[in-house]
């Protein structure tokens, strides 16, 4: 699994989907690029996402808010005082870690090695004092487990401090004195704060939700498994304003259609569970982790929380303004007015992209006898796919090229297409697969005579004669949404 993790990561930084940012400067760590296939890929998610909440619901509308946002925002979320990490140093190697991660390893050695009865007590006890905020506790625990630092060995371990993941950054003069922004650690603040602006604007009846797609920023200390914890990243996320008492329902409601969304791609069920939360956090009052099991072990994708009517009431508290939905229906006159309750689902978009990469990755040996043959194909969902045909002239000659153009000019506006002359047929056909794109099609003699093409499928590698004024139905039923 390590292999075939390596294997994916190289493949996508020779394909074009992903590169280490400003890698000719020797990169910069949890930070990435998306490449020119990377980037067809990412916008393809983002659109199957979008479509399936904000085009497919009446009830849900989407909003493009705001990366900067006035500091006080932060505080009112309990992001200030609350979104930190527990962070230790190594008094002789000078290196710095998550003091929780420092323990979560050693818990998955414990159980590597058969030692299940301490690995649990150590999980609880971890636990206990993460819930506790008890920070010399974690160090005790660092201590009595012996865990030494993996890069100088030693266990000169200096106090656990608080280390805040939100970004800083100075913005012009601000009224109040303090000139201090952040980067957003996630878009959901966004919508919050615009609340009653839609409502108000959309003429929105409860239950109704709100979408974003946009870049959060996390000062991660680890960075770890490529795209998986990033400092900058992208999240998809959408709050359902409802009711309060109705949360139980609404949230049953979103996990299974987020579920729904995710299998609906083709992904066999048994790479996805549920991590239901038993820890909450200060703000919800149910919580789940949608997981996939990566070569790495299962990890979360997306997480379905209940937040209760916490966001809202806080901002109504920090910025003196009501933030309530006034429902005509509701003959009870002491309900009818009130803060909602929210449902939040919340997917990291380069979380799904590595999902997406990884499940389609395949190495497949091709050998016949005594002929040796490999290829390695990317079998995208054909709506995900960054490139849906690619149009091909069996040779450079005999007006072959310019009847292969003529094809493709009249293709190109529906469909991202590519164009492709050079080399042999072969290696032609193995690029494509290396990129994932569902078709090939080529344009040989017979093509001149009677206006009929061949087209291969990328997974079955059959290919059949199709006339090419039937391409347009042919591709577009494969990659329709
Ligand atoms: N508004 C709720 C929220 O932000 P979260 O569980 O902290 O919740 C939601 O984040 C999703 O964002 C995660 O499930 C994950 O997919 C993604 N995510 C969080 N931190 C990330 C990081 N450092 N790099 C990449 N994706 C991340």
């Amino acid at each position: 699994n390590d292999e075939l993790f390596k294997n994916v990561i190289a493949h996508a930084k020779e394909y074009g989907f992903v590169f280490q940012s400003s890698e000719i400067y020797d990169g910069l760590s949890a930070v990435y690029d998306y490449g020119q296939y990377g980037a067809e890929l990412k916008n393809n998610i983002k659109t199957y996402w979008w479509k399936a909440m904000v085009q497919l619901n009446e009830n849900i509308v989407g909003i493009d808010s705001a990366i900067f946002m006035h500091p006080k925002i932060w505080e009112a979320s309990g992001h200030v005082a609350g979104f930190n990490d527990p962070m230790i140093d190594n008094k002789d190697s000078k290196k710095r870690y998550r003091a929780d991660q420092l323990l979560e390893d050693k818990i998955a050695k414990y159980e590597k090695d058969g030692k299940t009865a301490k690995a649990e007590a150590l999980q609880t006890a971890m636990d206990d004092a993460l819930k506790a905020e008890d920070f010399s506790r974690l160090k005790e625990l660092i201590e009595e487990h012996e865990i030494a630092d993996p890069v100088s060995g030693t266990r000169n371990w200096t106090e656990v401090r608080q280390f805040n993941l939100m970004f800083s950054t100075q913005f012009g003069a601000m009224a109040e004195g303090s000139d201090e922004v952040y980067l957003r650690p996630e878009t959901a603040q966004g919508i919050f704060v615009n609340f009653l602006n839609v409502q108000k604007s959309g003429r929105m009846k409860i239950p109704f939700g709100i979408a974003q797609i946009g870049k959060a920023f996390r000062n991660e200390v680890i960075a770890r498994q490529f795209i998986l914890r990033m400092r900058e990243f992208e999240q998809m996320e959408m709050q359902f304003f409802i009711k309060p008492g109705t949360e139980m329902e609404w949230f049953a409601h979103w996990k299974e259609a987020r579920l729904k969304w995710h299998l609906a791609l083709g992904t066999s069920t048994e790479k996805y569970r549920f991590h239901d939360h038993t820890k909450l956090a200060h703000y919800a009052n149910a919580a789940t982790d949608i997981e996939f099991e990566f070569p790495f072990g299962f990890k979360e994708v997306e997480g379905i929380h209940s937040r209760t009517d916490f966001d809202l009431s806080q901002h109504e508290k920090y910025s003196g303004k009501k933030l309530r939905f006034f429902d005509p229906q509701e003959t009870d006159k002491e309900k009818q007015s009130y803060v909602p309750y929210v449902i939040e689902t919340s997917i990291g978009l380069d979380r799904m992209f590595l999902l997406t990469l990884i499940n389609a990755y395949e190495e497949q040996d091709l050998s016949e006898g005594d002929k040796k043959d490999s290829r390695v194909v990317l079998k995208f969902p054909p709506a995900l796919a960054p490139i849906k045909a690619t149009i091909l002239p069996l040779t450079k000659k005999d007006g072959l090229p310019e009847k292969a153009r003529d094809i493709m000019d009249k293709l190109k506006l529906d469909f991202n297409l590519q164009y492709d002359e050079k080399d042999s047929i072969g290696k032609r056909y193995r690029r494509q697969d290396a990129i994932g794109t569902p078709f090939c099609i080529t344009v040989d003699h017979q093509t001149l005579e009677d206006n009929t093409v061949t087209i291969r499928e990328r997974d079955t590698m059959i290919q059949e004669r199709v006339n090419a004024d039937d391409l347009e139905k042919i591709i577009g039923d494969l990659v329709s949404w």
